[in-house]
């Protein structure tokens, strides 16, 4: 088991467009993907993206097979991953929600975001998956999608009077991980 650090905002790796996968079920993708789930895990997060410990690759990691305690008021999303995604809006309507990064950790914002999406991608061993998604699970997959374009939440907020620390915001949140 490996614990990746994770890279914070300011580090311009994170704000690469990232490679696309082409060999899958390999050893090396297998460990990647595997140090992404104990990494994320060992965060509470609800989902990390391979550029977030520094891997310029199309690869994230997200969901989880029990609540989370970082969003214990959230629905279920199943424990997925997602290898060179492709994202696309159902509809026009959007959502207004908060947002934390553990590449921004102790902060939270409310972000716009396409309510349904359809995503579509490949799991580790190169199978395809095609989902439709809307609500906390469109969000999450589109939070992490924008990691491999480079794009951190912040730069989709359009209201930054909705932005600040968490423990100001939410003073009644356990405030027992970074973020
Ligand atoms: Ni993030």
């Amino acid at each position: 088991m490996t614990i990746h650090s994770i890279l914070k905002m300011g580090e311009a790796r994170l704000l690469c467009v990232a490679r696309p996968v082409q060999d899958f079920d390999t050893p090396e993708l297998r460990q990647l993907v595997q140090d992404m789930q104990d990494t994320m895990r060992h965060a509470s997060g609800a989902g990390l993206a391979a550029p977030q410990i520094g891997v310029d690759l199309q690869v994230v990691v997200f969901g989880s097979d029990s609540p989370n305690p970082r969003y214990p008021d959230r629905p279920l999303v199943p424990l997925t991953v997602l290898i060179n995604p492709v994202v696309t809006p159902l509809g026009a309507e959007t959502a207004l929600d908060w947002e934390g990064c553990l590449s921004v950790p102790g902060l939270r914002g409310k972000v716009p975001r396409w309510l349904r999406i359809r995503y579509t991608g490949f799991d580790l061993q190169g199978r395809i998956i095609a989902r439709e998604a809307e609500g906390f699970h469109a969000r999450v997959v589109q939070h992490e999608c924008d990691h491999l374009a480079g794009i951190l939440y912040p730069m989709r907020m359009q209201d930054f009077t909705q932005f600040g620390f968490t423990d100001v915001l939410f003073p009644g949140m356990a405030q027992d991980q970074d973020d």
